[in-house]
């Protein structure tokens, strides 16, 4: 039996959500809605998976590790210098990195409760405490207790803005306030996977603005709007500094060829993402209707995805919309449905009517 670290146990395990297969192959299934994993349910833009074909051919190669061209792309894009981006393989990759360089044994991290499942994983896997501050009425972020959470020990606070899995966003001077307030000794983690998504009035990112602070890292991701989940590619804004340190534990060749290539071709393609965030916030909008007319209560949302605590199992409602060819995700009480095309967002409406009809 080989010696595996003591703690390796206690670190929980990421559950994604089920697949379209896994779905098709148990319940025998021809029209799936998959709105588990807050994907977009479209393809790629045709011009990206053109891009990614061309290169394909370089993959004998290992890629640029420096990520130059995405990265200054990257920084173009939001008016900062290159040195204050630093590209993952997935933002996901740069949560763990960060958790890897300012965590360990003696350490903790604050983060809002329920919020994104991969930050308690990192924090253990780092071998931090993790500090879980719960969501305040309308499933705000408590930002005046998660600063009175933070501790003498505490290295790390994360902040999701809009929040995985409810939905809701901070303003801008919110998140600068609460910026202000926490010690320099204390790296902030802004994460604005879904930020492209908001279509509220006081969205204000902090993004152009985090390299001047030397504490904050916003991440941003190729994953949701631009529709490039399965190519594993995000990125991170922050003092040249700290990324020059946080990047110190990510893999070499963290972030393959063609992931580059498409992300700098997505990036060109400002007109449609804004199409997409509009198109996106219909069918978020529908959502939601629906679920207030079958006498839920949903989260107020930003993000593509609708969150809401059903007064009955949530499992059983997960199970049965599952068995009938609909995927959501629960986590605990509640249960997170993505947006997808107007056709799927039909076919989970029809089904809970179903579902509440039988009940
Ligand atoms: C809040 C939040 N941050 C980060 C990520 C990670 O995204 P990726 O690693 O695909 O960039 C996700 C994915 O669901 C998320 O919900």
């Amino acid at each position: 039996m080989p010696t595996f670290r003591s703690d390796l146990s206690s670190i929980p395990r990421y559950v994604p959500g089920r697949t379209l297969d896994e779905v098709v192959r148990e319940f025998g299934l021809a029209s799936i809605s998959q709105l588990a994993s807050n994907e977009w349910p479209n393809r790629p833009f045709p011009e990206v998976v053109d891009a990614i074909a061309s290169a394909a051919v370089h993959l004998n190669r290992y890629p640029d590790n420096s990520t130059h061209e995405i990265r200054h792309a990257i920084a173009a894009f939001h008016g900062v210098a290159p040195e204050a981006v630093w590209v993952g393989s997935g933002s996901s990759d740069l949560i763990r990195s960060t958790a890897l360089s300012v965590g360990g044994p003696a350490t903790s991290a604050v983060f809002a409760d329920p919020s994104f499942i991969l930050y308690p994983i990192t924090t253990t896997i780092s071998g931090a405490e993790s500090i879980r501050v719960p969501l305040a009425a309308g499933y705000r972020h408590d930002l005046d207790r998660m600063l009175d959470a933070i501790r003498a020990d505490t290295t790390l606070v994360y902040v999701c803005s809009p929040n995985n899995p409810t939905g809701g966003h901070l303003a801008g001077h919110e998140v600068r306030a609460f910026l202000d307030d926490v010690s320099e000794a204390v790296v902030v983690i802004v994460d604005e996977a879904y930020a492209e998504f908001v279509t509220a009035a006081d969205h204000d990112s902090v993004v152009k603005e985090a390299p001047a602070r030397s504490n904050v890292l916003v991440l941003r991701t190729f994953s949701k709007i631009y529709g490039l989940a399965g190519l594993r590619i995000g990125y991170g804004i922050g003092n040249p500094d700290l990324i020059a340190n946080l990047h110190r534990t990510q893999a070499p060749f963290a972030v393959t060829t063609v992931a580059q290539v498409g992300a700098l071709e997505a990036l060109k393609h400002q007109d449609r993402v804004k199409e997409r965030a509009l198109a996106n916030a219909e069918g978020r909008e529908f959502l939601t209707a629906a679920l207030f007319e079958r006498g839920f209560d949903p989260a107020e949302s930003q993000a593509n995805f609708v969150y809401f605590e059903p007064a009955f199992s949530s499992r059983q409602l997960a199970d049965d919309l599952m068995a009938k060819g609909v995927i959501v995700r629960r986590l605990g009480a509640g249960l997170r449905v993505t947006v997808g095309t107007p056709t799927e967002n039909a076919q989970f409406v029809e089904t809970l009517d179903e579902l509440l009809a039988t009940r």
